[in-house]
């Protein structure tokens, strides 16, 4: 197939997989991703078809969302990628993406590494930081029924996968657990430098939600 053919029926795909999804993984998640994929992926020499292919179904199937099964999304992706006739290699290397995209993975021993991996993560990363990342992480909260703020409940630092999932820690301590770890783990020159950016602006975010909760402004 026609690798500009394979990519558009891919992007069907995963419109009308993610149809129902929540707002932080819906198909605008997928397609904010892709453009910062592409935005990355201009500054280094890599395979543009398995950056897309990476970065659109990199969340076909998430394992919050099916009772921690980390199985499923590689699986779908293997049957959608066999059926349009794709080759074994470039399937191996989208599948490895999307095993090796969470930051969860980002604390083990990586099992795989490429710099399309690496464009696909920072474009993930990227999302989860900044404005769009600060909306995210509330409306993931809100899903979750977690409260937003509570200064008597500190930040865990180190929590177990099952503890992470399972937590009822206000939205506002992921910021200090993940979100503004994030700019230093970015792998590309784009990447870093965007998150610079947008790490500063939830810095700016947390002194104005301290300001305003202690009724300063
Ligand atoms: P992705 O699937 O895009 O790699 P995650 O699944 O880790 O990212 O998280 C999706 C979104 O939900 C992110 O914006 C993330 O910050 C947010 N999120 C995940 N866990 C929490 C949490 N414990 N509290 C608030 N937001 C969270
Ligand atoms: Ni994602």
């Amino acid at each position: 197939m026609i690798t500009s053919d394979l990519i558009n029926k891919t992007i069907l795909f995963v419109k009308q997989k993610l149809e129902n999804a929540e707002g932080g993984h819906d198909w605008f998640h997928i397609e904010r991703v892709y453009k910062n994929a592409l935005l990355i992926a201009n500054g280094e020499s890599c395979d543009l078809t398995i950056v897309k292919l990476g970065a659109l179904l990199h969340d076909i199937a998430d394992s919050k969302f099916h009772d921690g099964d980390e199985t499923v999304g590689p699986k779908i992706a293997r049957e959608f990628l066999t059926s349009n006739a794709v080759d074994e290699a470039t399937i191996q290397h989208v599948i490895g993406i999307i095993e090796n995209i969470s930051f969860k993975g980002g604390n083990t021993e990586k099992e795989f590494s490429s710099i399309e991996l690496d464009i696909v993560q920072d474009a993930d990363r990227l999302d989860a930081i900044g404005a769009i990342g600060i909306a995210r992480a509330f409306n993931y909260g809100g899903f979750k029924n977690r409260p937003l703020y509570n200064p008597e409940i500190a930040p865990k630092l180190t929590m177990s996968k099952e503890e992470y999932k399972n937590s009822q820690a206000p939205t506002i301590n992921h910021f200090y657990e993940k979100l503004l770890l994030l700019k230093d783990k970015m792998n590309t020159k784009t990447g870093k430098k965007i998150a610079q950016e947008r790490h500063h602006f939830m810095v700016q975010f947390l002194s104005q939600f301290y300001a305003e909760w202690d009724g300063g402004k």
